[in-house]
């Protein structure tokens, strides 16, 4: 199969065109014939056009490529390595929605010709693929898995908005489902990872160590997150305290901040699902998911206590913990319930949010946790603007029903830089200052802005 696809007599198909699709299928065009696929006409026009529509990757990408782009999967037919690259997302139960994956599997099973083989790259759990995707696949060809079709499994590595870390220069795992397979796509794979591939003994340990390496995040992640509350009540910046601890040879730096996105934020409920399904309850891996998602409305939540604390003393009744530390987050509020007086003054605060996709120099808003922090904010009544010069004003409208500004107007009385996209990182304390009231808030979520701190009321994680 190798030989006959570099000698240009077979063809290698790439279903999904998206954030790991598309440049795996351009890597391979730069060598083999290719054919890319995905649902989205509009998409596959840009694509013809030398628009990534994603906004990664510009036009030279696209030059001297040996590829075509339809969203007709009737030309599967003339391919023989198919790699699907589909959407994994959890429902709003947050288990995992398998239906892009199905769709697209069905898609290939039509077409599929003995001798085929077909690469699965969307993240799922261990056992997935051989378990939901192969049935499907002898189902709806008529033929057998392993004697007439091969299937594998390789996990994408890729970071958006990273230019350190490429698909050519990180190891990629590969994974088939006999030695013969295993050997013939690691081959495949070979001559567009340079970096080389890692070869999995079978397609359980591929996927698992996919979900792993973003569980793993994930996890660290939150306990950051699990400490940064806990040494906000005690008046300690979590920063300074990593620095400290940073300097011992084998802690791990990990910071405090959201996780959103497709895969940090989602992957490990895939772990969750299938080891629910095998009567296991995974304690770290769901606390972790819980303390992450509650990010959002915990920073907006000591937004607002910062500001009224600060502007309305008159007006509000403090509850102060027992230790009498003044930035401790306590339950029930900082109003004493049914304060009309302090609640007219609630409705009158306007803050900035800056930065709305769900990580920095990228334009994807999927399950961004900014969206938490804003309506958050807006339940108490308070007139947010959120700005972004990456996020598409529309789809954030259609995605998560808020309306994002243009730009700033006017002053606010809090400015929190929620994602740090370069254009926010090169604003100076003037520039800030600018935005904000006299005696204004900064939160400055990921604490990239510490010298801030000195200019105006600060606060992050
Ligand atoms: N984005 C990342 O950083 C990243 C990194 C590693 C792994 N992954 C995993 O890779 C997979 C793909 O993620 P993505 O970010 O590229 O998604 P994406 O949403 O950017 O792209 C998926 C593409 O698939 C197309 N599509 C959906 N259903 C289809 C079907 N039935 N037939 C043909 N095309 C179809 C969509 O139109 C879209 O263009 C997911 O499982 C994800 O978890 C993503």
């Amino acid at each position: 199969m190798y030989k006959e696809i570099v000698s240009g007599r077979e063809r290698v198909a790439v279903v999904g065109l998206g954030y790991v699709g598309l440049p795996l299928a351009l890597e391979f065009a730069k060598w083999v014939d290719v054919i890319g696929v995905d649902v989205n006409e509009e998409h596959v026009a840009k694509l013809w056009k030398g628009i990534d529509p994603n906004g990664e990757l510009g036009r030279d990408s696209f030059e001297g490529r040996r590829i075509s782009f339809t969203s007709n999967p009737a030309e599967l037919k003339g391919a023989k390595f198919i790699v699907i690259a589909v959407p994994t997302p959890v429902d709003k139960h947050n288990k995992p929605d398998l239906t892009p994956l199905l769709s697209a599997t069905k898609s290939v099973a039509k077409y599929l010709k003995k001798g085929d083989y077909v690469l699965y790259e969307s993240t799922v759990y261990p056992g997935c693929t051989e378990e939901e995707c192969v049935p499907v696949l002898e189902k709806l060809s008529g033929l057998r898995f392993i004697e007439d079709f091969k299937v594998g499994y390789s996990p994408e590595r890729i970071n958006p908005g990273d230019l350190e870390h490429s698909l050519q220069n990180t190891i990629k795992i590969v994974s088939g489902c006999d030695a013969e397979s295993l050997e013939e796509i690691a081959q495949v794979y070979e001559l567009v990872v340079k970096a080389g591939v890692h070869r999995a003994p079978n397609m359980k340990v591929a996927e698992a160590a996919k979900i792993i390496e973003n569980t793993q995040r994930d996890v660290n992640i939150a306990l950051m997150n699990e400490l940064s509350i806990l040494f906000n009540r005690m008046g300690i910046n979590t920063f300074d305290v990593l620095k400290a601890a940073g300097t011992k040879w084998n802690f791990l730096p990990f910071s405090p901040g959201l996780v959103g996105g497709h895969c940090i934020g989602v992957d490990p409920y895939y772990l969750v699902h299938k080891a629910a399904e095998l009567k296991y309850h995974t304690q770290m891996v769901a606390s972790g998911r819980f303390v992450n998602d509650s990010m959002g409305g915990y920073i907006a939540k000591q937004t607002v206590k910062r500001l009224l604390v600060a502007g309305n003393r008159s007006a509000v009744q403090e509850r102060r913990p027992k230790n009498g530390v003044e930035n401790g987050e306590k339950s029930g509020g900082a109003f004493a319930h049914g304060d009309e007086s302090a609640l007219q003054t609630f409705r009158n605060l306007r803050v900035l949010v800056m930065g709305f996709t769900y990580k920095e120099n990228v334009s994807d808003i999927r399950n961004t946790k900014v969206a938490d922090i804003v309506y958050e904010l807006k339940s108490y009544g308070i007139d947010v603007d959120v700005i972004d010069p990456k996020a598409d004003a529309h789809e954030v409208a259609e995605e998560y029903g808020i309306e994002m500004a243009s730009a700033a107007s006017g002053v606010y009385n809090a400015v929190i830089l929620a994602v740090p996209h370069t254009e926010y990182r090169a604003l100076k304390a003037d520039d800030f200052a600018s935005l904000m009231v006299e005696g204004g808030l900064f939160v400055d979520i990921r604490g990239i802005r510490r010298e801030m701190e000195g200019h105006f009321r600060y606060w992050s994680l």
